[in-house]
């Protein structure tokens, strides 16, 4: 959408926001950039039936999935703007608009697994990094998940060396793009909802990102290598307008919680199953060849990845670094 229009609609928006809370049902817009087969798309859809059912109808959910609203960078202005109520854009997202904190979800090699992760967004960390979001005019909700994200190109990326001089897609986060550049790689920040044709045309070479991204959106139909490496994380905060938010009337807002809840444990529990069947099905399709990397190979790779470690300190501070390594690995509850 135009800047113009944007503006305009956000306008239209601002004007509409108090006489909308005070009449029956109040909307709320969730904007989000994915295909609704995915957790995140099912996600999406689990709040709004709960919300919906669970205010009596005093709440209708409008679910735009695709970016059939907005694109990336366009979404969290106009959740600013009050042109929709409701995002889930991915940790990588948040830099543009002031905070980078998130991106340390972004270090290579960062999570072994979800139960780190559960740790980290769970326990004080976590609430901590939600709490940013509220200056920039926006309530942090839930943290949900996607999964760990694969490498893909038209060559076989086996070993660091084979990454150079590749243009590769990445979403817009610094510490995404210290990751590519120790690999050689020529970073490009792009929006999702435009990959597909960049690699089909060639604009880049590769990309990377979870098996239900890349299976929903095609992209292994014109990638002909995808590696399994598992090199990095791909999760969301779902965020709400704050003024939104907090206007809503006293016995709403906690229907909404519970939805979100409820949506969250939904949504982070069908992330591994959504992810292990997409990639069950690039794989069936033959359209790329899957790679396995050797344990030599994994570690050429952790020797190359290591070094962004300490670049990242620059972006989101040694002692964010420091208190998610930490974090990862205590029980806080
Ligand atoms: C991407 O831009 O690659 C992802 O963040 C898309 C998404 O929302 O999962």
């Amino acid at each position: 959408m135009k800047s113009h229009l944007l503006a305009a609609t956000a306008a239209l928006s601002l004007a509409l926001a108090g006489p909308a809370l005070a009449q029956s049902p109040i909307v709320i817009k969730f904007s989000h950039v994915v295909a609704p087969d995915t957790p995140k798309g099912k996600g999406s859809e689990k709040f709004k039936e709960l919300a919906e059912k669970y205010t009596n109808g005093k709440v209708k959910v409008e679910v735009y999935h695709n970016s059939s609203l907005y694109k990336d960078k366009e979404e969290l202005e106009a959740l600013q703007l009050g042109a929709v109520q409701m995002l889930a854009p991915s940790n990588s997202k948040f830099g543009p608009i002031g905070v980078k904190e998130f991106e340390v979800f972004d270090l290579p090699l960062i999570l072994s697994n979800k139960q780190e992760l559960r740790r980290v967004t769970d326990g004080p960390l976590g609430k901590r990094l939600l709490k940013l979001l509220e200056p920039k005019g926006m309530v942090g909700l839930a943290y949900w998940d996607n999964g760990f994200k694969l490498m893909s190109a038209n060559k076989p990326l086996r070993n660091p060396e084979d990454f150079k001089g590749l243009k590769m897609r990445i979403q817009s986060s610094k510490v995404l793009e210290l990751q590519m550049r120790s690999l050689g790689v020529i970073p490009q920040v792009m929006a999702f909802s435009e990959v597909y044709q960049a690699l089909q045309t060639g604009v880049v070479d590769g990309q990377e990102n979870t098996p239900s991204n890349m299976y929903t959106q095609k992209m292994h139909e014109v990638q002909k290598y995808t590696t399994l490496s598992n090199h990095g994380y791909i999760g969301y905060v779902v965020v709400v307008n704050k003024k939104f938010w907090d206007g809503l009337p006293a016995d709403v807002r906690p229907q909404l919680e519970k939805a979100m809840a409820e949506a969250t444990i939904y949504s982070n529990d069908i992330s591994e199953k959504e992810n292990a069947e997409a990639l069950d099905e690039m794989k069936k399709s033959g359209k790329t060849e899957l790679i396995t990397l050797t344990p030599a190979q994994k570690d050429a790779w952790k020797t190359a990845l290591t070094p962004v470690y300490k670049d990242a300190e620059g972006r989101v501070g040694k002692a964010l670094l420091d208190e998610f390594e930490k974090a990862k690995g205590t029980a806080t509850n």
